[in-house]
C-alpha cells in the first residue's frame, strides 16, 4: 500500500514509516521539519526503494494538493501536530494553526484528491486521523476512557486535538471521506523528544541533574511503547471500516513518581553512581491544568481487531533506557539545537521555584 504519512519525522511517525517500510509498503513522509521532527530517526530507512519525502507544511493548501496528486497515495496517516502540552501552555498559536488549519487543508486536499480516483480506488482509500486520550480530558479514581466517552479538553494542546477530531468527523459526515480515527495514550520509547517525561528523566539522572517531577507525583499515565502504537495504526489503517474510532492503550497505569522511581531503579542497575538516583528527584511547581489521570479501555481494538500490545512496561523502559544510553549521538545532536531540558509549560515565570 502506498501510504502518506504527515509528521512521519516525529517520534510516532518515524516509527510507523520504518514499521510500513519493513513491511513492504511504500512511504510519502511530508513532514515540515520543526523543531520536533529529526531525520535521525530515519538514519537507514530513506536510502529505501519504495520511501519518498516531501519537506511541507500542512497548512499550505498548495502543496499538499500538489503532493496528493504526484504520490497518487492509496491512504492518509495524519500524524503531523504540535504534541507538546507544556509547549501548549507556552504558546498556543502554533497549536491551533497546526493541529486545527493543518488538518483542516489535509481534510480538504484529501477529499478533492479523493473525488478523482476510481470505484475501487475509493473503496480502499482511508484517511487515518491519529490523535490523543487527551480529548476526553481527566479521569477521577475510578473508570477507563471508552470511545464513547464525552470529549473535555483541558489544555491547549488538547483542545486543538479535540478540533481536529471534530473536523476529520465532519468531513466523513457530510463529504463522504472514509476517515477513521484513534486516540492513543502515552507513548514512550526510542527516539522521543527530551522534552518529554521519559526522556527528561533518563537525560537528567544519566547528567546527576535534579529530576523534575510537577507537582506532587501522584498523576497517573497509561504507557505504551510506541512501537505497539505503529502496529495498532498500521492496523487500524488496513481493517477499519469507514467511521470506525478506536481507542489504544497499554493498560498500563502508573503513577508519575512509581515511573519515575522505576526508571532510576534501572538506572542504578544499568549506569551505576555513588549514591541511588531517585536521590535527584525534585518536586516542581505543577502544569497549570494538570489532568489527574488517562487510562483507556482498548477492548474495542482487542475484540474487534485483535489487537493487543506485546510490550510490557517494565521490558519497554528497560529498553528505552538502554537505548536512550547506547544513543547520544541522538540526543546531544538535539542539545546543539538548543534544547537542554529546561523547564517548559509554566504560565507564569514567577513559579519556576514553587514545589
Ligand atoms: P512529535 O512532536 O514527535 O512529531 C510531530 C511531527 O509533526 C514532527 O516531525 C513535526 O515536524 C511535524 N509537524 C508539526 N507541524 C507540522 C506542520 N505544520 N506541517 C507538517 N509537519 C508538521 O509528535 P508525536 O509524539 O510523534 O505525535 C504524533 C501524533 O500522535 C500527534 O498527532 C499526536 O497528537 C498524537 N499522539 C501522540 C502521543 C504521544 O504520547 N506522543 C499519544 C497519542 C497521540
Ligand atoms: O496521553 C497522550 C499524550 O501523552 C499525547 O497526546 C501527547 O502528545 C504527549 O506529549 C503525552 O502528553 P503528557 O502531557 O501526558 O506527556 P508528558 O511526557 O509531557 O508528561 C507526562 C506526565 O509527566 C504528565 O503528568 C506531566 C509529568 N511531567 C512531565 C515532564 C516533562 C513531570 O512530572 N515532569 C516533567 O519534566
Amino acid at each position: 500500500m502506498k501510504i502518506l504519512v504527515t509528521g512521519g519525522a516525529g517520534f510516532i511517525g518515524s516509527a510507523v514509516v520504518r514499521m510500513a517500510l519493513e513491511r513492504g509498503d511504500e512511504i510519502i513522509n511530508v513532514d515540515k521539519l520543526t523543531y520536533a521532527a529529526n531525520l535521525d530517526n530515519l538514519k537507514g530507512w530513506t536510502e529505501r526503494s519504495g520511501y519518498a519525502f516531501e519537506q511541507a507544511d500542512i497548512c499550505d493548501s498548495a502543496a499538499i494538493a500538489r503532493i496528493f496528486s504526484e504520490h497518487q497515495p492509496d491512504a492518509v496517516m495524519h500524524l503531523a501536530a504540535e504534541s507538546h502540552v507544556d509547549r501548549s501552555i507556552d504558546g498556543p498559536d502554533a497549536f491551533i494553526q497546526t493541529n486545527l488549519v493543518g488538518t483542516f487543508q489535509m481534510l480538504q486536499a484529501a477529499r478533492g484528491y479523493f473525488d478523482t480516483l476510481s470505484p475501487e480506488r475509493k473503496d480502499r482509500f482511508r484517511f487515518h486521523h491519529v490523535s490523543t486520550d487527551e480529548v476526553y480530558g481527566s479521569l477521577g479514581e475510578d473508570g477507563l476512557f471508552r470511545e464513547d466517552t464525552p470529549y473535555a479538553p483541558n489544555s491547549p494542546y488538547s483542545a486543538s486535538k479535540a478540533g481536529s477530531d471534530f473536523l476529520a468527523r465532519a468531513w466523513s459526515e457530510t463529504y463522504a471521506l472514509p476517515v477513521v480515527t484513534s486516540n492513543c495514550s502515552n507513548n514512550y520509547g526510542p527516539y522521543q523528544h527530551p522534552e518529554k517525561l521519559i526522556p527528561v528523566v533518563i537525560l537528567k539522572a544519566l547528567a546527576g541533574d535534579k529530576i523534575p517531577v510537577y507537582g506532587k507525583g501522584e498523576n497517573i499515565r497509561d504507557w505504551l511503547f510506541v512501537d505497539d502504537h505503529a502496529d495498532a495504526l498500521l492496523l487500524i489503517l488496513k481493517t477499519a471500516a469507514f467511521g470506525e474510532t478506536y481507542n489504544v492503550g497499554g493498560l498500563n497505569e502508573r503513577r508519575n513518581i512509581d515511573l519515575v522511581r522505576t526508571i532510576c531503579q534501572l538506572m542504578d542497575e544499568i549506569h551505576p553512581r555513588p549514591t541511588p538516583h531517585e536521590d535527584l528527584i525534585s518536586f516542581v511547581a505543577d502544569r497549570p491544568g494538570h489532568d489527574q489521570r488517562y487510562a483507556i479501555d482498548a477492548s474495542k481494538i482487542e475484540r474487534e481487531l485483535s489487537w493487543k500490545p506485546s510490550v510490557t512496561v517494565e521490558e519497554g523502559m528497560r529498553r528505552t533506557v538502554a537505548w536512550y544510553l547506547d544513543n547520544e549521538w541522538w540526543w546531544q545532536a538535539i542539545r546543539q539545537q538548543g534544547f537542554e531540558g529546561q523547564r517548559l509549560g509554566l504560565a507564569s515565570k514567577e513559579q519556576e521555584h514553587d514545589g
